[in-house]
């Protein structure tokens, strides 16, 4: 098979992220049989730089042409006062992917971690966080002026429910444990929320439902994070907690996600920003944007490299040099190149077998 992948390398440490999980792309091709080609498009800052606008139409149309998205982090603080922001091109690229499904998923992908949780507390974390993506707060009516500021959430049936059934089927294949998130005691888009989830899950009786509202989901993820199985909720919620899940998990820099729609490309980027602080350090982590590339081989059906290359972000966190947000001396480029060489036998191994 050939794939198409649309590439947005982006802002900061985005560009030297993309670059190293090109490398293991590379790799990963020559040792399963699969081929692709990369176009580039501006996106985020650089595009603003070179465009005026963020998320110009030959990315729009490439995007939309593309098997998949491969996006670096954007933004920065060279562009935070202007009245054209990086982040207006992220929402208006989910929107026109219709990405409305975010998925999040948090492990201990190793022992050398930087989270702040007690070992005994962190093991055995591994949940995936749904996040509804392209509704509420960050997409509904706003108002700004000097003295007057208004953000509007609203959610409609058909978006609950398509969300909630992805949460409910993924659940199915995983340990049968769902929690839904809301804010129903105060919020009526969260009423609705819990309703339809409530509605759905007579379908599912083999998935185990509970609900929890966000601000005790915040303590509950510090306290017990190991009890959560798949966890879903609406936009804003889910990017709060699925950065706090992202920390206890072992860092940002080992957090990867997709964004998809069921039909059409999905978006694959880290969650973390652009790392100003760093940037051209040769500082970053590449595993979550190496790892997103991972979740997009699979959604593209290459599930067994895939796999090769989840284990060898394992094996390598666990065991090879790693880079400073986990302690050791390795660099962006020097970690991705070891991921790049060891995925042969990762490969080598699925033979033997
Ligand atoms: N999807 C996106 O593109 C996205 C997401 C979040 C933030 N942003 C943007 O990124 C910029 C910086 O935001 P921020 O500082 O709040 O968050 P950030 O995630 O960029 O950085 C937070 C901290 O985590 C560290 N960090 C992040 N990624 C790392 C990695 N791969 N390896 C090692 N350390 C890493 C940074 O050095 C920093 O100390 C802002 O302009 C923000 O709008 C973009």
């Amino acid at each position: 098979m050939s794939y198409s992948i649309a590439v947005l390398p982006g802002d900061g440490i985005g560009p030297e992220t993309i670059s190293a999980t090109l490398g293991v792309l590379d790799a990963t091709a020559s040792a399963f049989g699969f081929a692709y080609e990369i176009e580039r498009f501006a996106f985020g800052g650089n595009a603003i730089d070179s465009d005026g606008d963020p998320f110009p139409a030959s990315t729009r149309a490439g995007v939309r042409a593309a098997d998949a998205v491969l996006k670096g982090a954007i933004g920065g603080p060279k562009w935070d006062d202007g009245a054209v922001r990086p982040e207006m091109g992220l929402l208006a690229l989910r929107a026109h992917l219709d990405v409305f499904c975010n998925v999040r998923p948090v492990r201990r992908w190793t022992t050398r971690t930087s989270s702040p949780l007690k070992p005994e507390l962190a093991e055995g974390i591994d949940m995936v966080i749904l996040r509804e993506l392209t509704g509420g707060l960050y997409f509904g009516t706003k108002e700004l002026d000097a003295d007057h500021g208004l953000d509007t959430c609203a959610y409609t049936r058909a978006e609950v429910e398509r969300i909630a059934r992805r949460g409910f089927e993924l659940a199915r294949t995983r340990r049968g444990l769902l929690c839904s998130v809301d804010k129903q005691n105060v919020l009526s888009s969260s009423k609705l929320w819990r309703r339809v989830v409530l509605e759905l899950a007579s379908e599912y009786p083999d998935v185990e439902l509970s609900h929890q509202l966000v601000d005790s989901m915040a303590m509950k993820l510090v306290e017990q994070p190991a009890a959560y199985d798949v966890i879903v909720t609406e936009n804003m919620f889910g990017d709060i907690l699925s950065d706090l899940a992202a920390s206890i998990g072992g860092g940002i820099g080992l957090a990867p996600s997709s964004s998809v729609s069921g039909s059409g490309p999905g978006l694959y980027e880290a969650i973390h920003g652009s790392a100003p602080d760093i940037a051209g350090s040769g500082r970053a982590n590449p595993t979550a944007t190496i790892l997103s590339a991972a979740m997009m081989l699979r959604d593209l059906g290459e599930s067994t490299a895939a796999d090769a290359v989840e284990r060898t972000i394992i094996r390598l966190l666990e065991t090879g040099p790693v880079t400073p947000d986990l302690g050791g001396d390795a660099t962006t480029e020097s970690f991705g190149a070891a991921v790049a060489a060891a995925v042969p036998n990762a490969a080598d191994e699925v033979v033997a077998r």
